[in-house]
């Protein structure tokens, strides 16, 4: 409409285009220019100021201006999101990178896991004909033999009969009389012979081999895992994500979607969950995988207070992440409790540190490290060993390294591979020295044990496809790996090739079952201590597996636990166990009875993890959540 009175009112052609235009009406008309229509957004000269006489105008060098100051602030937007855009960049770059490596790593794999297996079918062939070999050499020498002997048989009474007939066949007369007699006594003797007339072998030589089961295994053997799940559509759901009550289990639900919010439908994504404390991080927790595209974070507060929870998909936040929880303090135990004076209740609730009951002096010796990336500082460290020449070793999770000190407790080295190298650690949350020298990494983010020399030098993994979440490892008597899969509720021992010995354990409550398994030591019988984090238990198991002995219940008094974790055995069997949420170490004999503590109240523990015992006979144990380790005294 507008169009058609303007053309009406002007009849030119020009005016026409100047007003579809947002530059001056012609560029001869430039010079004269000096409004400019703010309806019609153009600049106006006095030739085709008419078309424009009901519009509002301004002069032409200040609507510049404005023109100018917009796009210069549009500009400045732009600027504003290239960081971030080249940041995304980079770190798309960088997934993009990972994923091609990873293809490499796993195409490698394939490879070496096949050639192992041609190698194993061409063994067994081996064996096979081997076998047929000897079995077949066995009966043709028992047949043959009797074959040779038949046959001899056979010529001598074929022999004689000849002889006798040639005999009967001449005159009968006296000469003959002697060959006659030694005739008979032949044939009689020939007649009493006995010949092996039956057969002494059979001839069944069959091959019996059940193929359909390993077709059908070798058909579906290996799978490619993966999901679609992205961090910023995936989102968390659930009590557990507010609120949550000191001492007991509260659970968090998370739904993995895909990049346009479609909920995935298979597991095994990966994910990692860390509820810190204002201070650091210390509580642990366990994720369920429903295989179903769901997760459940499970995990305990030891204490009151404010802490945030980071549940990160593929290293990134999920929807919402983090976030910030309240840990409030358990109801009153019983009834009868509420009834005394809220004096007395308090007390009741009050952390009771037995600080009586152990007669002896404070125990540590020293703690080194505070929380950070440095060089004898720790974030979240876990795993402890000592090795028998004197070093004591530190699985430091989140800086995705372990550092070597003395036994003094002077830095020696750290190694961890930087980079993107097959050796780069993840999550080192176990560690162990094996008596070749070797040091032997649980790597629960990687799910793999990794082997490095006692250099740091990597050399090589076990248990990458089979394991779920490794967080302990332990050497055994045989020079064997036990790996404690927390995840899985398994243990794995594997030779240090990477063969596998056995396993054994499932998520359960059963003798053979864990709830939550964490770290392992192996006493002098070869028997395998197991923590049962959510169990408050320690089990005891023969090499093939079996239950032996289990102690140990929920709770805070002597000999009880609230999560155990680091494990360790001294040269009497006696067994060191730290307790995680009860923020204290305690001392078993073999049969489970309740020893000691050791005394740690003047620099209380919080969220004790790994433990050792140094080749100089003290107690090393991670202090995850004051980021420190510490040594003590041991007096057994
Ligand atoms: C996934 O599995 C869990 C546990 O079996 C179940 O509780 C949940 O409802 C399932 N969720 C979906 C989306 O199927
Ligand atoms: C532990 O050591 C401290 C000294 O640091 C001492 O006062 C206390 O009696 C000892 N406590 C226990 C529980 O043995
Ligand atoms: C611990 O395991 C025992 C069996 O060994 C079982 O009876 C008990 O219910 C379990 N307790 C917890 C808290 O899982």
């Amino acid at each position: 409409i507008q169009i058609t009175s303007l053309v009406n009112l002007t009849a030119t052609a020009s005016s026409i285009l100047l007003f579809l235009s947002l530059t001056p009406c012609s560029p001869s008309h430039l010079q004269v220019a000096e409004l400019y229509c703010s309806a019609c957004e153009c600049a106006l000269c006095e030739d085709c100021m008419l078309g424009h006489q009901e519009h509002p105008k301004v002069p032409l060098s200040q609507a510049l201006e404005q023109h100018r100051s917009s796009l210069q602030e549009r500009l400045g937007a732009i600027q504003n999101r290239l960081p971030q855009i080249s940041d995304s960049l980079s770190f798309i770059r960088e997934i993009l990178q990972q994923l091609t490596n990873q293809r490499a790593s796993i195409e490698e794999d394939i490879q070496s896991s096949f050639e192992d297996l041609h190698k194993q079918l061409d063994v067994r062939k081996s064996v096979l004909l081997m076998e047929l070999e000897v079995t077949y050499g066995l009966k043709q020498k028992v047949l043959q033999a009797q074959v040779d002997c038949l046959a001899r048989g056979e010529g001598d009474l074929m022999a004689s009969c000849t002889q006798t007939e040639e005999a009967l066949a001449g005159e009968a007369c006296v000469a003959s009389l002697q060959l006659e007699q030694e005739l008979q006594e032949r044939l009689g003797e020939l007649a009493g012979l006995g010949l092996p007339c039956q057969p002494e072998e059979n001839d069944q030589l069959d091959l019996l081999m059940e193929t359909d089961g390993l077709r059908k295994s070798i058909h579906n053997l290996g799978t490619i895992v993966t999901t679609s799940a992205v961090a910023s559509q995936s989102e968390a759901m659930g009590a557990g994500l507010e609120q949550c009550i000191v001492g007991l289990p509260a659970s968090v639900t998370i739904v993995t979607r895909d990049k346009s919010g479609g909920a995935c439908k298979s597991g095994n994504a990966i994910l990692s969950a860390e509820v810190f404390t204002p201070d650091g991080s210390i509580v642990d927790g366990e994720i369920l995988d429903h295989k179903n595209g769901t997760y459940e974070f499970v995990y305990t507060v030891p204490k009151e207070g404010d802490f945030s929870l980071a549940l990160r998909l593929y290293d990134q936040h999920i929807k919402g992440s983090p976030f910030k929880l309240t840990g409030a303090k358990r109801r009153g135990k019983s009834p009868g409790q509420k009834k005394k004076g809220s004096k007395r209740a308090s007390s009741a609730l009050g952390t009771p540190r037995r600080k009586t009951q152990n007669p002896i002096e404070d125990d540590l010796i020293f703690r080194i490290g505070t929380k950070g990336r440095n060089k004898g500082e720790f974030t979240n460290l876990q795993g402890v060993a000592a090795s028998s020449s004197g070093r004591i070793l530190i699985a430091d999770s989140n800086n995705q390294c372990v550092q070597i000190f003395s036994n003094e407790g002077e830095f020696k080295s750290r190694f961890g591979v930087r980079g993107r190298s097959p050796g780069q650690m993840q999550r080192p949350t176990g560690v162990a020295v094996h008596p070749s020298g070797d040091i032997i990494i649980a790597d629960y983010d990687n799910k793999w044990v990794s082997i490095f020399s006692s250099e740091g030098k990597f050399k090589g993994k076990l248990g990458s496809g089979r394991l779920m979440g490794p967080k302990g490892v332990s050497v055994d008597q045989n020079g064997h790996v036990i790996v404690v899969d927390n995840k899985a509720c398994t243990v794995f021992i594997f030779q240090p090739t990477g063969k596998l010995i056995t396993k054994f354990g499932s998520r359960g409550t059963g003798d053979k079952q864990f709830a939550g398994p964490h770290f392992a030591a192996v006493n002098k019988n070869n028997e395998i201590i197991v923590t049962d984090f959510h169990n408050h238990s320690v089990k005891v198991f023969t090499p093939e597996g079996e239950l032996v002995l289990k102690f140990g219940s929920n709770g805070e008094g002597n000999g009880q636990f609230n999560a155990p974790t680091g494990v360790a055995v001294d040269i009497n069997g006696n067994i060191i166990v730290a307790d995680w949420g009860n923020s204290r170490i305690q001392v078993f004999d073999g049969s489970g009875s309740f020893l000691s503590y050791i005394n740690t109240s003047a620099d209380p523990l919080y969220g004790p993890q790994g433990l050792s015992l140094t080749s100089d006979g003290h107690v090393v144990v991670a202090d995850s959540g004051n980021h420190c380790f510490k040594v003590y005294r041991y007096l057994q």
